[in-house]
């Protein structure tokens, strides 16, 4: 079997087990691993889709209007904070053609799709909706980009799609069991630099 055809067999991707194995019998991953798009179609759904996902750290939010706007994995989705201090993650999807609304960062009122002019609020919710007042069954206040689950651990901002996955303190409960017993709390962290680094087929920023 080729390794590409080995790739596109998903079943295949079950032999990756003997990496985990103890270091004498471990054996490294197949190197289409890094390639093939069947391991990375898997990767985001079973991972990126589902897991709490790292976006940033609380003071690059720390005043009511900041925002940020990127993809995962090419999902657009934008993180704000709202004027009464809450942290907002949204589908950065414009609910009437599709369009990204939110781009790059910074501080805003409002957002303004591109290209109809349809308005929202920093919590993604429509505002106004230039031409629709005769549209039957239509009402503004009842459509908003969609939200998704967002949650803070010692200052760290995470994200999640999946809304079947795990509350964040349950999902990082063994992980901060080792931490924590280890004496590390995670409080005193804060941002020093940004790097961004872009790979064919995912992007990502670390701080
Ligand atoms: S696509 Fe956003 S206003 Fe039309």
């Amino acid at each position: 079997m080729s390794e590409r055809k080995a790739a596109s067999d998903v079943s295949a991707i079950d032999e990756f087990a003997s990496t985990g194995a103890p270091l004498q019998r471990a054996r490294h991953a197949p190197g289409y691993v890094y390639t093939a798009p069947e391991v990375l179609a898997r990767e985001k759904d079973k991972l990126f889709m589902t897991d709490w996902l790292f976006v940033g750290r609380v003071e690059e939010f720390d005043r009511p209007g900041d925002y940020r706007a990127f993809r995962v994995l090419g999902e657009p989705i934008a993180v704000s904070r709202s004027k009464d201090g809450q942290l907002h993650a949204f589908a950065n999807v414009c609910r009437h053609r599709g369009v990204e609304v939110v781009t790059g960062e910074g501080n805003a009122e409002t957002f303004s799709c591109p290209y109809h002019g349809w308005s929202y609020d920093l919590t993604g919710r429509l505002l106004a909706a230039p031409y629709t007042q005769d549209v039957e069954g239509f009402d503004v206040r009842n459509c908003r980009m969609t939200p998704l689950r967002i949650g803070t651990w010692a200052g760290n901002v995470f994200v999640c799609f999946d809304p079947g996955t795990p509350p964040l303190e349950e999902f990082l409960a063994s992980s901060l069991a080792s931490s924590t017993s280890s004496g590390w709390t995670g409080a005193d962290c804060r941002p020093s630099s940004r790097f961004r680094s872009t790979a064919t087929g995912s992007s990502s920023s670390r701080t």
